[in-house]
């Protein structure tokens, strides 16, 4: 990351020679999306099963299954309407349950997707793992610390390859991102700032609720597990996120991928301490997780993240990552990362105006003996330069191959038990702070509370 060198990063900058890498230039980003499939036999396949089928299951099984040798055979989840819906999108053929357990027990399973609630993530992973099944587990990857080292744990006791979801990190333009950064694209790096901005009932968590919603058609009992046990509730059910019992807030549901991607991009492990701030402030709709949350967090390798998610801007939604150095910014937005490369100056400069104009005279004459030549000089060249994915590039179908191919060749995937819980453990630091109104020193190494 500190290999810092203007040299290294002009090489790197696009296939374009150092001396066309000046004024706006654009670069595509090339996809390996569209890769001839490799063909499969039957017994080639991998078989899959969703536990977990709403929003984001659904959303990932259809990517997952367009990866070569991929089929669905099983579904779980708590509400009759999302397992009918299954196989309306997957064929009548894909076995169904309201109980997961069922499903990890068939032998005709080799790896699963967990989409539930935060709060089931690691009990259906280690359970999967257990049975054998191989694990992609959304984001985050944890709702309580004790979740992690178990998680770990399982994965390595029973030799199961664990992948967590937050798909940017397998994304081509955070790999560029990752390889500009490394060839000192800005310098040193100092500071990250990360915002994830909302305008929108739905943006807000505010999902629509079924019209059939009712105990007889969610399993509530399976729904709750180990949350607080009260009488069945459908905003509860389908818009979980707003209740700390099943989500970890903004800073599990968005954190999580600003800390990801940091994560992925610096190298690094996560912050040393964290504070966060926020509150509720529009959204006063029975939820208990703030929409509004500010967080600072340190890190040793000596930059500073400063991350906001807000669901009450007044402005345009957006979201991304600014990566401030010493010789530029780089920026990640929707589709592309970009860099404005603004060179250190060579020489200090004169602030003299206000002194007599025999000592301006004086000290214009050593300046100029000091930089001969040199001042008054033009600024130093900057450039711009931005990367961006093709149409239609999708990070989670990458996310996916790299998953299945570790399924495959049994290597270490992009996005292990380890690297899930650094990136979830440091967001969840914000909670925390939040309720104690203090600052939470982490050792992103041992991944411990201190
Ligand atoms: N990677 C991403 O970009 C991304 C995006 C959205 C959501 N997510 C993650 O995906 C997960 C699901 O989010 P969502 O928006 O799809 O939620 P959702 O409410 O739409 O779906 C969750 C489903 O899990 C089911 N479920 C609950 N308990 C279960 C259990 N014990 N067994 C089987 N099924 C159970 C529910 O019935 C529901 O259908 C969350 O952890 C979320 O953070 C990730």
């Amino acid at each position: 990351m500190n290999a810092l060198n203007r040299r290294n990063f002009l090489k790197v900058a696009g296939a374009a020679s150092a001396g066309t890498v000046l004024g706006p230039r654009i670069h595509a980003l090339a996809a390996m999306q569209n890769e001839p499939a490799k063909t499969f036999g039957p017994n080639d396949h991998i078989q899959i099963a969703l536990i977990g089928a709403g929003w984001q299951g659904q959303g990932d099984t259809g990517v997952a299954v367009d990866v070569p040798g991929v089929k669905l055979v099983a579904v779980a989840d708590c509400y009759d309407g999302r397992l009918a819906h299954s196989k309306e999108l997957w064929g009548s053929d894909v076995f169904t349950s309201r109980d997961y357990k069922e499903v990890l027990a068939r032998k005709d399973v080799d790896a699963i997707i967990v989409g539930t609630p935060d709060h089931w993530h690691k009990q259906v992973s280690v359970d999967a793992m257990k049975a054998g099944k191989d694990v992609y587990c959304e984001k985050p990857m944890i709702h309580l610390y004790t979740d992690g080292p178990e998680m770990i744990e399982t994965a390595k006791k029973t030799n199961r390859i664990l992948q967590v979801g937050s798909q940017r990190v397998s994304s081509l333009i955070y790999a560029k991102a990752k390889q500009l950064l490394a060839s000192g694209a800005i310098g040193q790096l100092n500071m990250i700032q990360a915002r994830w901005d909302r305008n929108s009932t739905l943006g807000a968590w505010s999902y629509t609720i079924p019209l059939d919603a009712s105990p007889e058609t969610c399993d509530w009992s399976r729904f709750l597990g180990t949350a607080p046990k009260i009488p069945f509730n459908p905003e509860h059910f389908f818009q979980w996120r707003k209740w700390k019992a099943y989500g970890s807030g903004v800073a599990g549901d968005l954190f999580v991928h600003l800390f990801s991607g940091t994560h992925f991009i610096t190298g690094s492990h996560g912050p040393q301490r964290g504070m966060a701030t926020g509150g509720l402030r529009f959204w006063k709709d029975g939820r208990d997780a703030p929409d509004v949350m500010l967080g600072l967090f340190d890190y040793k390798e000596g930059f500073n993240l400063a991350l906001r998610v807000n669901f009450v801007d007044g402005g345009e939604e957006s979201e991304g990552l600014v990566f401030t150095g010493s010789e530029g910014t780089m920026e990640i937005g929707g589709n592309f990362v970009s860099v404005n490369r603004v060179p250190r100056e060579t020489e200090p400069g004169l602030a003299i105006g206000s002194y007599t104009f025999d000592m301006q005279k004086k000290i214009t004459e050593e300046y100029n003996k000091k930089y001969p030549h040199k001042y008054p000089e033009s600024e130093p060249a900057a450039g711009f330069e931005k990367y961006v994915a093709p149409e239609g590039y999708a990070d989670r179908y990458d996310h996916f191959k790299n998953f299945f191919a570790s399924v495959r060749s049994r290597q270490p995937v992009v996005e292990d038990a380890v690297f899930g819980y650094r990136a979830a453990g440091a967001a969840l630091l914000s909670n925390l702070s939040m309720e104690k109104e203090a600052v939470i020193h982490w050792d992103p190494e041992a991944m411990k509370i201190l």
